[in-house]
């Protein structure tokens, strides 16, 4: 069992939502998973230009360190995905990663995987506005999303210690959603209309996204 975490603050081993994210994997690790820890803003990557090639071929025309760790993606079985709030949003790396995997939505690439999803920010309370965006980018993508939590930098040691525990029982679930092949009802149904949506989509460009076309055939629409 294999679990990517990937950090998206550029404050290295000052970062709280490192420190989060660690502590997901922790909590897999001690339920027997491999796990990863990626440090997002130390990668070179360029921004998504839109020329559709990936829809095409299947290959992003970028020849950088997102080529690598698109293909840890892809074959892991859990993300743990941390971002501080950057702005209302995720960071700009985060943001240059998720628009990198646009074929992901569209072929429903992270079909079968299970998520944590961590954030931090300054003002309190809103960490949960990078919680809810990465739970719905993370489910467009296709993956379960097992749970997710943050905290504000203001909340002092105690709630930061709290945190920690539960950013490690939440590692210690997602290992087990994933040795168990556990079904989350309400999202099954939302993956079911993403499928239907983004088929009808594909099918609509055929001549121009071959890859993905070809992709749904060989899963015979399903
Ligand atoms: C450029 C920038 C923009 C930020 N925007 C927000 C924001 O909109 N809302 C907020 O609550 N915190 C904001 N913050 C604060 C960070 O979210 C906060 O310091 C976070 O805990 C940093 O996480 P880290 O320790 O993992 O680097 C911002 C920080 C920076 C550097």
């Amino acid at each position: 069992m294999k679990i990517i975490g990937i950090n998206a603050s550029p404050r290295g081993s000052k970062s709280q939502t490192k420190k989060l994210v660690k502590a997901v994997l922790d909590g897999a690790r001690s339920q027997g998973a491999t796990v990863e820890l990626v440090d997002l803003c130390r990668l070179k990557m360029e921004y998504c230009n839109a020329c559709g090639i990936c829809y095409e071929r299947g290959k992003c025309v970028h020849k950088d360190d997102l080529q690598t760790l698109y293909k840890k993606i892809l074959s892991a079985d859990g993300l743990v995905m941390g971002s501080p709030n950057y702005f209302h949003s995720v960071t700009a790396q985060m943001k240059t990663m998720i628009d990198r995997m646009a074929d992901a939505v569209h072929c429903q690439l992270l079909t079968g995987k299970y998520t944590v999803n961590i954030a931090t920010s300054g003002g309190p309370g809103h960490y949960k506005q990078v919680l809810d965006y990465l739970n719905e980018i993370m489910l467009n993508f296709g993956s379960f999303i097992t749970g997710s939590t943050g905290i504000s930098a203001r909340e002092g040691v105690k709630a930061l210690a709290n945190t920690g525990a539960k950013a490690f029982r939440l590692g210690e679930i997602l290992a087990n959603d994933i040795s168990k092949k556990k079904t989350y009802s309400k999202q099954n149904i939302r993956f079911k209309e993403n499928r239907k949506y983004f088929q009808d989509l594909v099918k609509l460009n055929k001549n121009e996204w071959t890859n993905e076309y070809k992709y749904w055939d060989k899963l015979n629409w399903k």
